[in-house]
């Protein structure tokens, strides 16, 4: 059986869960709430058969399970405004880098959950496994201990954008060359998909799938190399690591 679960804040990271989880079948179980109603609104025709309000005590009072989605500085008070519905619900947060005694779980997921595509990953703690079970319908879900939760942030959560950095770099290129954008987009996708199915289907290392299309001489190795004269790996090394400064 579904629990009953209140998404509080559905912005772009709530937002995206509640789709994920509709499209799993889950809409007769969604409650979310919002600051404004116009989000609400657009919730509501986005996700049919969900429940939508303002009311953040009335959506925790009716639930089993709450997912905090508020920006970070919003928490305690929120927390605070729904502390008395809370008493033996599951209270689950994904705000980045805050810590609260009441939160049971903290999850740091990423925008693909609205595809089903998440990477998630949950820390170590007496009811993980509940939460694992619930971002695991929305993708791929990983528990870890708190050391490695933000570089779990930096990797999936924050690594959306850097991955779409890459992407655009290559559109710029393939711009300069010739392509239009939208046909540089969907080569640069196409390509990166590509480069994903062989690593899923075949298991490899990515640097011998390298080998595989690197031929002595030929001009894979030039790119590859003008990519380590610009540092390129230390940049994403770099990139990874900035932000848990
Ligand atoms: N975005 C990401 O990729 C991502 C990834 C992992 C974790 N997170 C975490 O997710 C949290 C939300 O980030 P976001 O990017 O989704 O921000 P966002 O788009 O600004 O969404 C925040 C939502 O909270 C709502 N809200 C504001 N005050 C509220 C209140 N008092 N009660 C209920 N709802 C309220 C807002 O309503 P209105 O829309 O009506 O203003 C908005 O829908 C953050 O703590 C962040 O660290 C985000």
């Amino acid at each position: 059986m579904v629990n009953k679960i209140a998404i509080i804040g559905g912005g772009n990271m709530g937002g995206a869960l509640v789709k994920g989880w509709v499209k799993a079948g889950m809409a007769s179980s969604l409650t979310v709430t919002a600051h404004t109603q116009q989000t609400l609104d657009r919730l509501n025709e986005a996700c049919p058969g969900i429940t939508a309000m303002l009311d953040n005590k009335k959506a925790v009072e009716e639930a089993d399970v709450v997912v905090l989605a508020v920006k970070p500085w919003l928490v305690e008070q929120v927390i605070t405004e729904i502390m008395p519905e809370l008493k033996g619900k599951l209270l689950i947060s994904v705000a980045a880098g805050v810590r609260h005694e009441r939160i049971d779980v903290y999850v740091m997921p990423n925008i693909a959950a609205e595809f089903g595509e998440s990477m998630t990953f949950v820390e170590e703690a007496e009811k993980a496994e509940q939460a694992a079970e619930l971002f695991g319908r929305v993708g791929q879900c990983k528990v870890v201990p708190q050391r490695l939760m933000g570089a779990g942030m930096m990797m999936a959560g924050c690594g959306i954008a850097y991955v779409m950095r890459f992407l655009r770099a290559m559109m710029e290129g393939g711009v300069e060359m010739g392509f239009y954008p939208d046909e540089a987009k969907e080569i640069a996708m196409q390509t990166m998909q590509g480069a994903i199915s062989l690593l899923e289907e075949t298991g490899l290392h990515p640097e011998a799938a390298i080998d595989k299309v690197t031929t002595p001489g030929g001009i894979t190795i030039k790119g590859l190399n003008e990519l380590d004269h610009a540092a390129f790996n230390s940049a994403v090394i770099r990139c990874l690591k900035a932000g848990l400064k």
